[in-house]
């Protein structure tokens, strides 16, 4: 037991410091360290202990990830297809030969969508006649990597389109927002029984899709356009550098929900109910991507009224908003056999068996299906999960360390269809895991680039996250050069806070990956890093197309591995660091601050219009209020728990644990009950975005130009979320203390 009790101390105290004293960084603690981390201590340093941390920093091998992303890149592995199950096999027989104490081959048969193989799907250019006069490109062309040339390349697709063959007038929606919609309706351009074409790059491309078809959309064309992709003009792209070709046609899903289509809410086990398809809540009318090459093909004949400014792209012809293109009688056809398909994804979960509190998961987890090689999404977090838990196992090999908490290794299937792997497992284990899963530590991707770390966290993990990013040595030599030796010096440099100087900025919880279950329908408070692009961009240009490729990371974003070797090592201390901490690692007063501050944020925002409907945020604002006093108390109580009593440690612990449970709603949210979180969940109109609180401004969100009645029921779903919001708040402040009032 003395063991783990200085481990704990170390990781749930003091490791911060102790990465002072290695990197020799720092004087002063940066303002940020909460109290509770800076006044702890009666214990010396020298009890600090290390020796794990410094054991990953050394072990993390760039050699061992290069081979597995290798390996994972050799094919194109769609979830639910033969070879996205070879990867499957591989990574199980991977852990198991890494020891890992279990090893779980976990299928569901769900529903996926594909092209056909061999007949693509086809954007044409018709003459009066109904005869092509152009056609698009079926498939993305080989342009460097061997690979790219294999017969098992997917023609281009949107996963999920419906199959469809239509006809029609087409007109350019600039992103596909919602405010796209409107400036064409105000430039009196109607888009019903037409063809929309869109950028990609800005919102969600399933909600450019459901933007479009509710306003009778007959398909949809989506589009990268070079001003976003190859911002360094059309000569300048991959594979001589990793901008976007004029032949890349980036796939992706439009499908809004996540987890199996047939099977909300539940689990697609073999006894499982399966609503029948007409009703699955997929689009009804046919999207294809296309790559600019083409989209210049098309916006170059198209006819009307000139784009405005804002709307005119890279490539090098007139924009203009159409209907239509300029010959009479031509029209576009969309010609996509693009159809869904009831097949099996595999999940594969592997165990490092907790030894104090093996009830207790950390749960570390990244996706494994690509839409084509997926050398950047996911296979870059592939192979980096691979060193993890190789070098925990070596670890434990040595030294016989087994963690305090039980860490779960999860390589989910199928995620990029909607989250459907890691969806089904959160509803399968829903009552386990949102009792016992401490946190979920998530990689996508590891390397959309090489110049900053970034991180989107819960607040409960903040704190976390920055002081394993101090640990970690910084693999950019002109940075270390420039004397900042951690990954945190830069990350706080290229990605300042701009509200609290001196940090790196906080991504917020959006949706869009694995992390979502964890965190809006379990409570599981969860983090998801990797090495971004650039400041403007988070994901690398050639994402979701045939050119993210092994020799993309290899040659051109990371020769040498050492930003994969860096974020494996972030990665890797992390997971230690929940797994062992004594008293959990959750930064409470982060949360309180970010709590505080979204609600002065809704004050401004709606507050003049609530109070026109003679409604309060006063009892609102009161809950936030309370949830400040408790984790203030909490926080200043921690240092007084009798940490040699585990029954103190572990009410403490599950105290922390509850808060971010306590603001599940089981009811979901108004309109959406697939997400239950009021705090966290993302804004309607953009999965990807994150905004707090957004069930409260959702509602409001363009109310003064509905109908009265419409306004009517819009108030009276606030008027029930708002004290919804406000009683959740008030709970999650009394979890923290022992007494039920
Ligand atoms: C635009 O550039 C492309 C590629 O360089 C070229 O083929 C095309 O003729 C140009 N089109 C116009 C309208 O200038
Ligand atoms: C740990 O030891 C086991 C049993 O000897 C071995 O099979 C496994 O490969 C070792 N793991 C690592 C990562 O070295
Ligand atoms: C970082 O990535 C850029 C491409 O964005 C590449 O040109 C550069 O060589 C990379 N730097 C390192 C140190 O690998
Ligand atoms: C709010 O209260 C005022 C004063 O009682 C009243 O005149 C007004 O009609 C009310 N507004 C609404 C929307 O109920």
């Amino acid at each position: 037991m003395s063991y783990f009790k200085s481990i704990a101390f170390v990781f749930g105290a003091t490791c911060f410091l102790a990465a002072f004293v290695t990197l020799s960084v720092y004087i002063a603690q940066p303002p940020w360290v909460p109290g509770w981390l800076q006044s702890d201590t009666n214990e010396s340093p020298d009890k600090r202990n290390n020796d794990i941390e410094d054991f990953i920093v050394q072990e993390v091998n760039p050699e061992n990830i290069r081979n597995y992303l290798r390996y994972l890149t050799t094919r194109p592995h769609l979830g639910g297809t033969e070879a996205e199950k070879q990867t499957a096999l591989w990574v199980g027989d991977t852990w198991e030969s890494q020891g890992m104490d279990e090893v779980h081959l976990v299928p569901y048969e769900v529903l996926l969508s594909y092209p056909e193989k061999d007949t693509p799907n086809l954007v044409r250019v018709l003459d009066e006649s109904g005869e092509a006069a152009w056609t698009s490109q079926g498939w993305q062309k080989p342009l460097y990597a061997p690979e790219e040339s294999s017969p098992e390349v997917p023609p281009n697709f949107n996963g999920y389109s419906a199959p469809g063959d239509v006809k029609g007038e087409v007109v350019y929606a600039h992103f596909g927002r919602q405010e796209d919609f409107k400036t064409l309706k105000d430039q009196g351009v109607d888009v019903e029984g037409k063809i929309v074409l869109a950028r990609y790059g800005e919102i969600f491309r399933g909600n450019i899709v459901d933007n479009a078809e509710k306003l009778g959309a007959i398909g949809v064309i989506l589009y990268p356009d070079p001003e976003q992709y190859a911002s360094a003009g059309e000569d300048n792209v991959y594979p001589d550098t990793v901008f976007m070709p004029g032949t890349a046609a980036p796939s992706g899903s439009v499908y809004l929900g996540d987890g199996d289509p047939l099977t909300p809410f539940y689990p697609s086990v073999e006894h499982a109910y399966h609503i029948p398809e007409s009703e699955a809540p997929l689009t009804k009318i046919p999207v294809q991507p296309i790559c600019y090459d083409d989209a210049r093909e098309i916006i170059g004949r198209m006819g009307g009224t000139v784009a405005p400014e804002e709307w005119q792209g890279g490539l090098n012809v007139t924009y203009k908003l159409g209907p239509g293109l300029t010959e009479p009688g031509w029209t576009l056809g969309l010609e996509v056999l693009t159809h869904s398909v009831r097949t099996t994804t595999y999940n594969v979960i592997g165990v490092i068996k907790g030894s104090v509190e093996p009830d207790r998961y950390v749960v570390v987890g990244n996706h494994r299906d690509a839409w084509v090689f997926g050398g950047a999404d996911p296979s870059s977090g592939t192979a980096a999960m691979l060193e993890l838990s190789r070098v925990l196992l070596k670890y434990r090999n040595e030294t016989g360390w087994q963690p305090r908490r039980s860490i779960v290794v999860c390589s989910w299937g199928s995620e990029e269809y909607g989250l459907i792997g890691s969806t089904e497992w959160t509803e399968q284990f829903q009552k386990q895991l949102s009792g016992r899963a401490v946190a979920y530590l998530n990689i996508d991707i590891a390397i959309t680039g090489n110049y900053s770390m970034r991180a989107i966290s819960a607040p409960l993990l903040t704190d976390l996250v920055f002081q394993a990013a101090t640990k970690v040595p910084n693999p950019d030599e002109d940075e270390v050069a420039a004397g900042r030796l951690t990954v945190y010096d830069t990350w706080a440099l290229r990605m300042p806070d701009q509200d609290k100087p001196g940090r790196p900025r906080i991504v917020g919880v959006g949706s869009g990956s694995d992390f979502k279950g964890f965190q809006h329908n379990l409570g599981v408070p969860i983090l998801d890093i990797s090495y971004t692009h650039s400041p403007e961009m988070y994901a690398e240009p050639l994402y979701h197309t045939l050119y993210e490729t092994f020799e993309l990371m290899d040659e051109l974003y990371d020769r040498g591995f050492k930003f994969f070797s860096a974020i494996t090592t972030l990665w890797s201390i992390l997971a230690v660091d929940v797994a062992e901490s004594q008293l959990l690692p959750m930064s409470l007063m982060e949360y309180s601050d970010f709590i505080s501050s979204a609600y002065d944020d809704i004050v401004v925002e709606i507050g003049p219009l609530v109070a026109e409907r003679n409604l309060t945020l006063d009892h609102f604002g009161e809950a936030v209020e309370a949830f400040a006093v408790a984790t203030q108390e909490f926080t200043d109580n921690l240092p007084f728990i009798d940490t040699d009593n585990p029954l103190a440690v572990r009410r403490a612990n599950d105290q922390m644990m509850m808060v971010e449970r306590a603001f599940i709603d089981p009811r979901g949210l108004p309109d959406r009950p697939h997400y239950n979180h009021v705090v966290m969940a993302p804004s309607i109109s953009d999965t990807y975005s994150s905004s707090a609180f957004s069930g409260l401004t959702d509602i409001l969100n363009g109310i003064t130009e509905l109908s009265p009645e419409e306004q009517e029921r819009r108030w009276e779903t606030f008027s029930q979320h708002l004290s919804a919001v406000t009683h959740f708040v008030h709970t999650s402040a009394k979890v923290m203390s022992d007494t039920l009032w």
